[in-house]
């Protein structure tokens, strides 16, 4: 295997100076941070005798800790240090792999997310001139070239170093000489400071500080942090200091926490109502007319747009595809829908009558990060939809809609992608009422309805033990396939990659329509079938698809509404939800679908917050 083979695409990272014990703040970080990999975990501490102490372990953080107790307290006694969970793409994550690095002195400890493209090229040059890299990672081939450039000057060895790495990074850089400095450089992937009194933190994401401070500042591209207890110093690459934006993060601590919950996506899974509530909003003035100042388009731009492309990935993208319903019914405006990771390959036709709609709940996935900055290039005006304040995505796009679902850490989006499809009904609606499409009647009927639908999503929570009792029930099975229809069709997409990412079954999301094409050759005797019937216009087709699956042997479950008896005679199981419009009914079919997942996950003793060779935010393409 290829060194480079054991490259860093994505990992968490906290950095920290101050009065309290860096040992417990890192490690309180990391927990937070775990979402975002959970390979391996390290930290380096410098103790009060000016030693840094750098302790690592492959696995989870867990492994980390109990290596932690082992250690000498002495060594693990000081105010500043930094950290690293790890989610590695190729290999097995080793001790030796994983993070803080260290030069050959012990001087310097460095912590990396992202890649460096010409990692082998600094690697040789490295070796021939005496130094030994003893492991497999480029990061470590970083604190080798600061300890070369270092004379005294730590923010400037770290600048020079950076100035010769390509690829993208961010690194968090101690060393032994300063107890009040810890270093931080970004190219392509998020940092933010966390501003205290007294005492400052670096981090891959706001959730590893709020326990701490709400007082956050996102660092841009190829900026340069100096962090020290009485204050932050920003500068480029040149050191000139720079200004940036200080934000107030309103998340609530115990958003982030477990709050008794076995896991995160369970919690996050019943608090889908009060997300939707916040996400909607205030988004009404006195005269009842939507209000979307976020979209920061004049009238008249929004009456010349030509088109709409929605560019998401995984759930985002599932998301996007709802949206093409709701804008081109509502709006009459042509939506495409593309995954972000294939929108510039096709150089895809923008100008500046097109309206790009990038969705993203970490604000951090590449592949939506450069779909941002090739629609912008192209003179698209660009709309993030995503939840986190600051994140890459809002700050590069030209307008920025933030849902309010406050954090999510189990790796599985749930209630992100709730808020998601509030944010692009609100738009749709928006732009509905902007090109004279709708009457003010029609839209506010519709507002109504979708201002109701975190009532409707309550009940449905209150309705699933039996949902529950089926995914036990079925938990064994190594199948299960998901039919919809209209809107229900991207909703069995999300379905389908819920249980494939918890419970590792082969699953799959179909339109209905379609499995005769081919699909419904995976049917066999027991083959379980989600089938998301909502009442719509077109449940009598589906009614006729659900018959072709059954003859065939599948074991149907039917999501039907509250008195639509026209599936009965045709469902094996049966779940009902309550009444809504068809177009909103995604909110209401996309629970049970939830809870199927990750009960059947967990009935095979799976984790259900971190599943196996996933992140929460893919930072590279
Ligand atoms: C699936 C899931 C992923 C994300 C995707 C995009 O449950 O969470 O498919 O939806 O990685 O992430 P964001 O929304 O952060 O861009």
């Amino acid at each position: 295997m290829s060194a480079s083979a054991y490259a860093l695409r994505m990992c968490g990272i906290v950095g920290y100076v101050g009065e309290r014990s860096a040992l417990d703040v890192v490690v309180e970080g990391l927990k937070r941070l775990e979402y975002r990999g959970y390979d391996s975990a390290g930290v380096a501490i410098r103790d009060d005798a000016g030693e840094l102490t750098v302790i690592r372990k492959a696995g989870k953080l867990a492994n980390l800790q109990a290596a932690l107790a082992e250690a000498s307290e002495a060594d693990l006694t000081g105010t500043l240090g930094i950290g690293h969970t790890r989610w590695a793409t190729h290999g097995a994550p080793t001790d030796r792999n994983a993070h803080p690095h260290t030069d050959c002195q012990g001087a310097v400890a460095v912590v990396h997310n992202g890649t460096l493209e010409n990692f082998e090229v600094l690697r040789d040059g490295l070796e021939h001139r005496g130094h030994t890299l003893l492991s497999e990672t480029d990061t470590e081939a970083v604190a080798h070239l600061i300890e070369e450039q270092y004379d005294g000057d730590l923010a400037a060895a770290v600048r020079t170093v950076c100035a010769g790495l390509e690829g993208s990074y961010v690194l968090v850089v101690t060393h032994r000489d300063h107890p009040d400095l810890v270093i931080g450089a970004r190219r392509n992937l998020p940092l933010v400071v966390g501003l205290g009194e007294g005492e400052n933190f670096l981090a891959s994401d706001v959730t590893a500080f709020i326990a701490h401070t709400r007082t956050a500042r996102a660092i841009d591209q190829d900026q340069f942090v100096e962090l020290r207890r009485e204050g932050v110093r920003v500068t480029d690459a040149q050191g000139t200091e720079v200004d940036g934006e200080v934000f107030h993060v309103d998340w609530d601590t115990a958003a982030a926490e477990k709050a008794g919950y076995e896991y995160f996506m369970l919690k996050e899974i019943d608090e889908q109502p009060e997300a939707l509530r916040e996400t909607a909003l205030g988004r009404v003035d006195v005269h009842g007319r939507l209000m979307l100042d976020e979209l920061a388009m004049s009238d008249e731009d929004v009456q010349g747009l030509s088109q709409v492309i929605v560019v998401g990935c995984g759930s985002a993208y599932h998301s996007g595809l709802v949206a093409k319903y709701a804008i081109e019914r509502w709006a009459r405006l042509p939506v495409q829908v593309e995954m972000a990771s294939e929108f510039r390959y096709r150089d895809p036709v923008l100008d500046r009558h097109t309206l790009v709609v990038a969705i993203s709940q970490s604000g951090e996935t590449a592949d939506t990060l450069e779909a941002v900055r090739h629609a912008r290039r192209q003179r698209a005006s660009v709309l993030a939809i995503t939840n986190t304040v600051g994140s890459s995505i809002a700050r590069e796009s030209d307008a920025t809609f933030y849902t309010r679902g406050g954090p999510e850490v189990a790796v599985a989006s749930t209630k992100a992608v709730m808020t998601q499809l509030v944010a692009v009904y609100l738009v749709g609606l928006y732009l509905a009422q902007v090109r004279g499409y709708r009457d003010g009647d029609e839209i506010r009927s519709h507002f109504a309805d979708l201002a109701h639908t975190p009532d409707l999503v309550a009940a449905v929570l209150g309705r699933m033990d039996p949902v529950r009792k089926l995914a036990r029930e079925i938990a064994s099975c190594e199948r299960v396939l998901f039919l919809g229809r209209h809107v229900g069709y991207p909703m069995a997409m999300e379905g389908a990659l819920k249980l494939k990412e918890l419970a590792y079954v082969s699953a799959e999301g179909f339109p209905a329509g379609e499995i005769k094409h081919g699909p419904i050759a995976l049917i066999e005797k027991g083959t379980p079938v989600v089938v998301i019937a909502p009442r719509h216009a077109l449940t009598p087709k589906l009614v006729t698809n659900v018959q072709e699956v059954r003859a065939r042997g599948a074991r149907t479950i039917v999501i039907a509404t509250d008195g639509d008896d026209s599936m009965v005679p045709h469902a094996d199981e049966l779940i009902r939800i309550p009444d809504t419009k068809s177009l909103l009914s995604p909110l209401l079919t996309l629970v049970p679908m939830q809870i199927l997942a990750a009960e059947f996950a967990m009935a095979r003793g799976l984790d259900v917050d971190q599943p196996r060779n996933l992140a929460k935010s893919v930072t590279v393409e």
